[in-house]
């Protein structure tokens, strides 16, 4: 990483925030061919502090967490993590892909895959150690998969590989943890479970950031929403942001159908 002294704070109209932000995007940007995902994107995420990412399909969410992950280098702009520019994967923010991103055909067991953790850690001198193994059956039991550290991640149900990315994403014991919609195609309790190792983590003064399509889940389990369509369309406290006319702006018309009352 390399450091930026003097680039001023950076935060949203109406921010009232006035803390260093841990981790911010600063005037990003990213283009595909002709095509712009991200325009202009210019936010700031706190330590003790959880953020959801609401927008349409399409909206730049997964494009956004890759560029703070260090994963995608934006266009133009840049990320950075307590005012030192982020260009490549760090040890210091966790990422746990959308599951259309992963390719579950990759054969690996569940022990190696929540290894990976360690993995921007290790190096040809501190390879992975039986301590980290032990870690990584500590960090599997605590999403309850500790017993399926010999199986296949492909054999795995969708859930249960949700839970295993949790997992590799603890044991990185990193400052940021980014995740996107790591509640789509789970049940309840799994929710449930990673709801309650989220908020552990929030309020050990990690930053956390999830991106979702859950507008209840949005408001209720997070401080601050970001609402997402190419730009910024709001961003504030979850409990005040997610209003019609901000969802109107975020989604369009396609909004009005899910927010007509039922006959
Ligand atoms: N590698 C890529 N090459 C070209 N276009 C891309 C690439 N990655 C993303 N895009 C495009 O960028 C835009 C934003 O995609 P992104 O996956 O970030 O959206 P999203 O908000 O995560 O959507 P969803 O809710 O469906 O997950 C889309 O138009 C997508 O087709
Ligand atoms: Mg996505």
């Amino acid at each position: 990483m390399e450091s930026v002294p003097n680039l001023a704070p950076v935060g949203l109209p109406g921010d009232t925030d006035s803390r260093p932000a841990r981790l911010q995007a600063h005037h990003l940007s990213v283009h595909f061919a002709e095509r712009s995902a991200l325009e202009d994107i210019t936010l700031g995420f706190h330590a003790g502090e959880t953020t959801s990412l609401v927008g349409p399909n399409g909206a730049g969410k997964s494009t956004l967490l890759k560029c703070l992950s260090g994963i995608l280098a934006p266009s133009h702009g840049e990320v950075l993590l307590d005012g030192e520019i982020v260009r490549r994967p760090t040890s210091r923010v966790a990422y746990v892909p959308q599951r259309s991103d992963v390719d579950w055909k990759f054969p690996i067991n569940v022990l190696d895959v929540a290894l990976m953790g360690r993995a921007l850690r290790a190096s040809r001198l501190y390879p992975v150690s039986d301590h980290d193994r032990q870690d990584a059956l500590a960090a599997l039991h605590e999403v309850r998969m500790s017993r399926f550290a010999s199986i296949q991640i492909g054999a795995l149900s969708g859930g249960q590989q949700q839970r295993v990315f949790i997992a590799r994403a603890l044991l990185q014991q990193a400052d940021v943890y980014l995740l996107d919609e790591p509640f789509s195609g789970v049940d309840a309790p799994t929710q449930t479970l990673v709801l309650h190792i989220l908020d552990d983590l929030r309020q050990s003064g990690k930053t956390i950031i999830f991106a979702t399509h859950d507008l209840a889940m949005a408001e209720q389990s997070a401080d601050v929403c970001v609402l997402l369509n190419r730009t910024v369309v709001a961003k504030g406290p979850a409990s005040r942001i997610l209003t019609v006319p901000n969802l109107r702006s975020t989604f369009g018309g396609a909004m009005d159908v899910v927010l007509q009352p039922r006959a």
